[in-house]
């Protein structure tokens, strides 16, 4: 008798210790240990007067972090693709269609070089520069292999995707030296490559598009801060006949005020890589514009910007803000907001006939892309 009462006592006892402990381990213990571990790589608050600790361990931003970070787990979807680009970057029978390793600009940074499979001996081929996004802290061109190539075939152009000095090695000025001297490369070299110097598109995903974006907007400003001469500069914009911006950021301060609200303008590396807050009007392209005069405003290419509706990284109000303010300054641009599309698929998407949206964002890129061209 003793002994049957004493086993379920022990059962209960046991149930009893371990329901609180996994429920605590489950809400709290995790989300802490992933926030704390977050935090730790990517920065702790860091302003000065500030009670970093009290602020880095706010319940609410426990929560909020340990949900982006959870939100990550999608792109485990993306294991096919990752085998997919990455045996097609390695596989050498693939160098028929493409140059790799092409050294450019003021920092040695390489560009890799995608023909199309339309293209005639002799004849020159105008110019697509893909730039990648990752935050301004990520993002590596070899990726982007299957994109650029599908893209080449696709425009019946060239197409190039740099690398770029992404945070820590770089700011956002020297992303835009780099993005300025890959398409200063394009018209001094581009001739060895069979490339059309004078007719060059700009194509960018999210950091990428506000890169392009910028970039433009710096030269037709004819900035001294990027070290390219004034004429070289005029040269360059010149060739530009459009951009295109896929889920693009346009507006620095908006986009922190968003990051504020997801609880994570602290992890983010934008602000580190605009060098602080202070820097963010500097570095939007919507603040840029309305200080051109009426001459310069008159040069800037057309735009076509592409927003997918179920993003949540970049709110597709980015674009459309953008595209209300290019269009009251009589500029041109046309805004594609595609239904229940994320802000990773539209990247991911480019680089496969199969995949869902390949499509609807290749009908969107090439519309507005053969209205680049018409004009020339
Ligand atoms: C691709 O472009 C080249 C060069 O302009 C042209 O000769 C060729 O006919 C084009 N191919 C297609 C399928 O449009």
């Amino acid at each position: 008798m003793a002994i049957n009462t004493y086993i379920p006592t022990m059962l209960t006892l046991k149930y009893h210790v371990s329901l609180p402990v996994a429920v605590g381990t489950l809400f709290v213990g995790i989300p802490y240990g992933i926030s704390l571990v977050a935090q730790w790589l990517y920065g702790w608050p860091n302003k000065p007067g500030y009670k970093k600790y009290i602020e880095g361990l706010k319940p609410r931003r426990i929560y909020c972090i340990t949900r982006a970070v959870l939100e990550m787990l999608k792109y485990l979807q993306y294991g096919r693709l990752y085998f997919q680009w990455k045996s097609w970057y390695k596989n050498v029978d693939n160098n028929k269609h493409c140059v790799k390793d092409i050294t450019f600009g003021r920092r040695g940074m390489k560009l890799d070089l995608y023909h199309s499979p339309d293209t005639e001996q002799y004849k020159l081929m105008p110019l697509v520069v893909f730039v990648y996004g990752g935050a301004w802290g990520s993002g590596e061109r070899s990726t982007y292999c299957l994109l650029a190539i599908q893209m080449a075939k696709e425009l019946n152009a060239t197409v190039v995707c740099p690398d770029y000095a992404t945070f820590p090695k770089g700011n956002v000025l020297n992303m835009v030296e780099d993005i300025a001297d890959c398409l200063l490369w394009a018209r001094e070299k581009g001739h060895l490559f069979n490339i059309d110097k004078d007719n060059i598109v700009l194509i960018g995903h999210s950091a990428g598009a506000h890169l392009c974006a910028l970039t433009t907007l710096f030269l037709i400003s004819g900035a001294e801060e990027i070290g390219i001469e004034t004429t070289k500069q005029t040269d360059i914009t010149s060739a530009i006949k459009g951009i295109l911006g896929l889920s693009g950021v346009y507006n620095i301060l908006d986009h922190y005020q968003h990051e504020q609200n997801r609880a994570i303008e602290y992890v983010s590396t934008m602000h580190k890589a605009m060098n602080g807050v202070e820097n963010f009007p500097y570095y939007s392209p919507t603040h840029r514009i309305k200080k051109l005069d009426e001459e310069k405003i008159k040069r800037i290419p057309p735009f076509g910007l592409l927003h997918g509706t179920y993003d949540i990284i970049v709110p597709l109000e980015s674009s459309v803000r953008f595209s209300e303010l290019l269009t009251s300054l009589s500029l041109k641009a046309s805004l594609y907001l595609l239904p229940k599309m994320d802000h990773t698929e539209m990247a991911t998407d480019l680089m496969a006939p199969d995949r869902h949206f390949y499509h609807t964002i290749y009908g969107c890129i090439k519309q507005e892309y053969s209205k680049f061209m018409e004009k020339c």
